[in-house]
């Protein structure tokens, strides 16, 4: 449309606070004018620059409707995306014709959230340009080397270190949630031998939804853990204390071993490879340093803010549904490959390239997309993950004790060849958390499969804190994105033998298709 004097007067008719502004700030910054290009005849148009007397907000005009729109930038660099809503095109008498009357106006259209807040959240700080991870503040390096899970845990759920009272007090809570109901445990005998521990994982936390009425908000009220933070806080403990336990339980039904009941005066880590590994042994003792090693590993693991399955836990939490179901689709969402499943395929991955001299061919396939680098890679890092470094480090702590995992020589090959290849350069690809993690487990003697339900069991921390940030929230409301609708318009139904169906392009059975084959 070309840019008509009625265009213009228009524009400037919707400027009034703007033109003001820009008359007053002529003498001092002297505002530039912005060109419109009429691409019928080449012309061009010089406009005065819209300003808002607002410097915190965007000025929108809206091309369809010569419309000019002042969107407020809030704090965080953000924008409301319901202030596009009122934006919407108009037809020649100025009636909204597209969307039609009560459709949803201008969206933000942002499929896998590349670039949508949808919180604020003071737990986790990531500064992916610059590989920083921060849980409340606190450099996860430092906490890595001088704190617990369990007190980092205490962190991400209440916001600070605990004093030694309420550490002592949090801890014997959540190392005495750590029973599992007799009826969960069978429920975990009912799994086949081979059953992934990941599946047995998520099934045992959807299972204790059901032992306890008081924690289901479809039974003792919707509104329950807004409001109630002694409720909230029983379940946290609950959650923290069965979780290392029901992945004790999918590990030892698998190897056909009798379940270990838990020892609350060990640590969180130390009772979790003691229910693991115990057998006969007369006062058994996890080895103290691969203890310390797997709870640095768990607190790498606490929180990173808003990935895929912190995401999922705060999107189903917020239709208040109980804890135990949220965490239970939380864990669903990590447990694929692209996410906490990364370091299962890693290992699978290593394993399948065999020796270092096989590095420059598996590469060849990756950049010619037959294959992903898998633990390569991050939406949120564009630098070395902070976390593969600690990890990479506390690798050769744990070789020392079981020995060295000879993958590991393919890991570093690896490595080295893609950090100086252009392909994983010019793209920013480096190691995550997941590349190295899984040769530590393996070292440890962990099978491959058991893999993400090391990363669930600590990740349930981050999972609790996003949830009762979640349930604390003034904004809080159900999670609904919306969809840009692109099916068929309304049309009637024809019944059956009546129809002209393209069927091979809908559905064809395998069956159906070999005999037309035959035919
Ligand atoms: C983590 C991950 C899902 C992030 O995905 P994303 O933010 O959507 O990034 P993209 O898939 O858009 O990747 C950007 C580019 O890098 C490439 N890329 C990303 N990760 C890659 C990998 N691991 N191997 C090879 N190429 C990769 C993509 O092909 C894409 O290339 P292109 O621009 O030429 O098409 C992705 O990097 C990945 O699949 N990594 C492997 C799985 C993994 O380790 N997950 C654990 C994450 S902690």
């Amino acid at each position: 449309m070309a840019p008509s004097k009625d265009r213009l007067n228009q524009l400037s008719g919707h400027l009034p606070t703007i033109k003001a502004k820009a008359a007053a700030t002529k003498a001092n910054s002297s505002p530039q004018d912005f060109t419109l290009k009429d691409n019928a005849t080449g012309k061009t148009y010089s406009v005065p620059t819209p300003r808002s007397t607002n410097p915190k907000s965007l000025t929108v005009l809206d091309n369809r409707t010569n419309q000019l729109y002042e969107v407020p930038i809030q704090p965080g660099n953000t924008i409301d995306a319901t202030k596009f809503k009122i934006m919407k095109e108009e037809d020649e008498e100025g009636q909204v014709a597209y969307p039609p009357p009560g459709g949803p106006g201008l969206m933000v259209y942002d499929p896998a959230f590349q670039n949508t807040a949808v919180t604020r959240s003071s737990i986790t700080y990531i500064d992916g340009d610059e590989g920083i991870l921060r849980y409340r503040g606190y450099p996860i390096e430092e906490l890595a080397e001088k704190s617990t899970y369990l007190e980092v845990a205490f962190l991400l759920i209440y916001g600070e270190l605990p004093s030694k009272d309420q550490f002592a007090h949090f801890s014997d809570e959540v190392m005495r949630h750590t029973f599992l109901h007799t009826n969960v445990s069978d429920l975990m005998h009912a799994f086949n031998y081979d059953a992934h521990p990941m599946g047995m994982f998520i099934t045992g936390l959807a299972a204790m939804s059901t032992f306890h009425p008081e924690a289901n908000p479809a039974l003792a009220g919707s509104d329950m853990y807004l409001e109630d933070s002694l409720v909230r806080n029983k379940q946290i403990f609950r959650i923290l204390g069965k979780s290392p336990s029901l992945a004790a339980h999918a590990y030892r039904h698998r190897i056909g071993r009798p379940y270990n009941a838990p020892q609350r005066d060990l640590s969180y880590a130390e009772n979790f490879l003691y229910m693991l590994d115990h057998l006969s042994e007369p006062n058994y003792r996890p080895n103290p340093k691969l203890a310390r090693a797997l709870d640095i590993l768990f607190i790498l693991h606490a929180d990173h803010e808003l990935n895929c399955s912190t995401a999922a836990m705060r999107h189903i939490g917020s239709s208040h549904v109980d804890p135990y179901s949220a965490a239970a689709g939380a864990s669903a969402a990590l447990y694929g490959p692209l996410h906490g499943g990364a370091n299962e395929a890693v290992l699978r991955m290593l394993e399948s390239i065999g020796g270092v001299e096989a590095v420059p061919d598996f590469l060849q396939q990756v950049k010619e997309r037959k294959k992903k680098l898998m633990g390569f890679g991050h939406r949120v890092y564009k630098n070395y993950d902070p976390r593969a470094k600690i990890i990479r480090r506390i690798a050769y702590e744990v070789f020392d004790i079981c020995g060295r995992e000879p993958l590991i020589d393919v890991a570093i090959a690896l490595e080295e060849a893609a950090l100086k290849d252009e392909y994983f350069v010019k793209r920013k690809l480096y190691p995550n958390v997941d590349f190295y993690s899984g040769l530590i487990y393996k070292a440890m003697g962990f099978p491959t499969d058991m893999f993400p339900v090391l990363f669930a069991i600590p990740r349930m921390a981050g999972w609790l804190a996003h949830w009762v940030e979640s349930c604390q929230d003034p904004a809080g409301k159900i999670w609904r994105p919306r969809q840009v609708y692109v099916g068929p318009t309304k049309r009637g139904y024809v019944p059956l033998g009546h129809r002209d169906v393209p069927t091979r392009e809908v559905w064809w059975p395998p069956t159906m298709a070999r005999r037309t084959q035959l035919l």
